[in-house]
């Protein structure tokens, strides 16, 4: 097994903030990963920075009336915090609009370029003369001809899922004007995959039958079976790394011809910065090189840039490509677009210093196999039933019940210990699991150490051994500092921020992995330990649903038809309905009311009366225009007094989307005092 590991996440977008969903299925389990390697005291770069360039940027810049620059600034520093404050222990994270990106992927065109590694394809793009832009597939929108959405994009139609190319599109036309896009000839550069086949074929199919997942390793296989055909690795658009030939204006890399290039350039910025040499990374057969991906993403890290990095022949193949499945949120798919999602951002707001139940929560439910499903209740189980439950309730017992009964001091204790066993036992078990990228079950040994540690005190019950049997409840708790100090390290990977605390609780350092599978003794008997604070609270239920009330909100906003419209009001029964009395009535006299810019005195026959109502609608309407008017009015509101004048009753009005009011009137003529419901 090598020394180094040259671990990579997913470059996220930078066109909006990071959700669970992102979380739970690329960057918590890498994470996990790359700590744990640390811990095996291998030579680890975890890198990762923001993907900057392609259309999901330049349209979300178009939406906000904004440039992609500011975009990518914008979400860049969200992104970047978000993992911070969860403890996503990158060595790196970069962004792919910095300097050095723009030299490492045009040299890495450059050399396949000249190596003559592409071929050169003349073919017809839609144009927006009117822009002069050539257009991307998203950048087009016409009829569905499979279903008939007449907002069908040209790459895929939303309604009914089918997946489309821009010809296809009937009446198609160009987002940027609204004009009939023109077909117009261009020249681009393209790898020619068909010619990687064998070469994949032996390296995957034949190569890592047996340890690569089965999802990534089906995957490949069935795009392997339905043969590859040449790709495009230039673009006609004007955001992105520019093409690096002469000839080549207006053009710039395929966006995923340039991203996966951002995981080597960011290892030169950190090697850079830390004396270290890049190349022992990315060019070394002593470096396993790991990209933690979702499962959207298997093509083009197990095809595409495999496929750039072989015409290249300086690189090193990727040792696994551990790509997860998607997590749904309370049953429904997680999406930016719709709003549907817990945002990193909000949780770190909304949960201050409770990241690692968030870490905790989404590691026990990472969609390693299949999709899985998070809900807050769910989330507020595993807080207060396992976190609070066992796992903080075991440290802080054995905790407390040295600080109370030894004065903080480890008591002496039996060093072989049959107990002890258990902690190598469940550190070699967790080692393995995540040696295989199994998440899940790695965490599940974990919780099986607390849970062990549990048992053993409640059936040694040292709070009853101590007015009986002192030497007995010394030889309890040593054993049980054991395991809570084991706790800790092995809580690291999984639990960072409270392994720390645990060190600080019982005083102690973070330890080698192979020690503590050894079942070392962790902390000496004469050890002095600290007071306890507890690992974690209970979360009560109004806090979670507050967070269900939240997306119930989503819900709601997501009906509207109209953006504008207000949430609907508190549902009424019928008989609050018949209280309210609504006549139609027509308006007698207007007149201005003396230093009120915005009051008419309205006189009105009600057909029940003739009576007085005040109405703010001076600044919509003139006197004049409003005599003889038929409106409709709310009869039965109590009189008030409005400038001194009492006015009887309410008239319907709405407002026009220029503010101006309108009135709420009957379709056809009708006599007063006609009841309205
Ligand atoms: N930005 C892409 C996504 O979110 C992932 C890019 S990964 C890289 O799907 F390898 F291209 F960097
Ligand atoms: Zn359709």
């Amino acid at each position: 097994m090598s020394n180094r590991k040259m671990i990579t996440a997913a470059l996220p977008y930078a066109n909006g903030p990071v959700h669970i969903g992102h979380l739970a299925g690329v960057y918590i389990p890498a994470d996990v990963y790359a700590r744990f390697q640390r811990r095996l005291g291998k030579d680890v770069a975890f890198i990762c920075g923001s993907d900057e360039h392609g259309i999901p940027i330049t349209i979300r810049a178009k939406k906000e009336g904004v440039t992609p620059q500011d975009i990518v600034d914008k979400y860049h520093e969200v992104i970047k915090k978000s993992f911070a404050d969860l403890g996503i222990s990158f060595d790196e994270y970069s962004r792919t609009t910095s300097k050095k990106h723009y030299e490492t992927s045009q040299d890495f065109f450059k050399t396949l370029y000249e190596k003559g590694k592409f071929t050169e394809e003349v073919s017809e793009q839609y144009f927006d003369e009117q822009a002069n832009e050539f257009l991307a597939d998203r950048y087009i929108v016409g009829t569905c001809p499979n279903c008939g959405n007449e907002n069908a994009y040209g790459d895929q139609c939303e309604k009914c899922g089918s997946t489309l190319s821009p010809s296809e599109l009937i009446n198609p036309k160009s987002m940027l004007s609204g004009n009939v896009p023109v077909l117009k000839a261009t020249k681009n550069w393209y790898l020619p995959l068909n010619e990687y086949e064998s070469f994949l074929n032996e390296w995957i199919i034949e190569g890592h039958k047996d340890d690569w997942k089965p999802n990534v390793y089906g995957q490949v296989k069935s795009w392997l079976n339905d043969g590859l055909k040449p790709r495009a690795m230039t673009r006609d658009l004007n955001w992105g790394v520019p093409v690096p030939l002469p000839g080549a204006e207006g053009k710039v890399l395929y966006v995923w011809f340039d991203a996966p290039i951002g995981y080597i350039s960011f290892t030169k910025e950190w090697a850079e910065k830390n004396g270290k040499d890049w190349k022992d990374y990315w060019q070394s057969e002593g470096s396993d090189l790991v990209h933690f991906i979702g499962k959207d993403n298997i093509v083009f890290h197990c095809i595409i840039f495999p496929s750039m990095m072989k015409a290249h022949g300086d690189y090193i193949m990727p040792k696994n490509v551990p790509a997860f499945e998607f997590l749904n949120l309370e049953n429904d798919k997680i999406s930016t677009s719709r709003n549907w999602a817990v945002w990193a951002h909000e949780y770190v707001e909304d949960f201050p210093g409770q990241q690692d139940v968030l870490r905790y929560a989404l590691l026990s439910s990472a969609p390693e196999t299949k999709d899985n499903n998070f809900t807050w209740k769910d989330f507020q189980t595993k807080n207060n039933s396992e976190l609070v439950g066992i796992f903080g309730n075991f440290i802080n017992r054995v905790a407390v019940l040295i600080n109370k009964n030894f004065d903080g001091i480890i008591p002496e204790g039996d060093i072989n210990a049959p107990e002890l066993e258990e902690i190598g036992i469940k550190a070699t078990e967790i080692k393995n699991y995540l040696e295989n990228y199994e998440f899940r079950n790695a965490l599940t040994s974990f919780m099986n150490l607390a849970r062990f540690g549990n048992k053993y005190l409640a059936d040694e019950e040292p709070w009853k051994t101590i007015k009986t049997d002192l030497d007995k409840t010394k030889k309890i708790l040593f054993i049980g500092a054991q395991i809570a100090a084991a706790l800790g390290n092995l809580a690291e990977p999984f639990l960072p921020f409270t392994a720390q605390k645990i060190y600080d609780i019982f005083n102690i350092k973070q330890m080698n992995w192979n020690d503590i599978e050894h079942s070392k003794v962790l902390i000496e008997a004469g050890h002095k330990i600290n007071v306890a604070p507890l690992l974690f609270s209970q979360i009560e239920d109004s806090v979670i649903d507050a967070q269900i009330e939240k997306l119930e909100q989503t819900k709601q906003n997501n009906k509207k038809t109209n953006p504008n419209a207000t949430p609907m009001k508190e549902q009424i029964n019928f008989d609050d309905f018949t209280k309210i009395d609504l006549r139609t009535a027509t308006i007698l006299e207007a007149e201005k009311v003396e230093k009120a810019d915005k009051l008419l005195k309205l006189t009105v026959d009600t057909g029940v009366d003739v009576r007085t109502v005040v109405s703010g609608i001076a600044e919509s309407f003139t006197p004049e225009e409003l005599i003889g008017k038929q409106v409709m009015i709310l009869l039965n509101l109590a009189p008030r007094k409005i400038r001194g004048i009492e006015s009887q009753g309410m008239l319907l009005l709405t407002t026009k989307s220029d503010g101006k009011l309108s009135f709420v009137t009957p379709d056809d003529q009708v006599e007063n005092g006609v009841e309205i419901g």
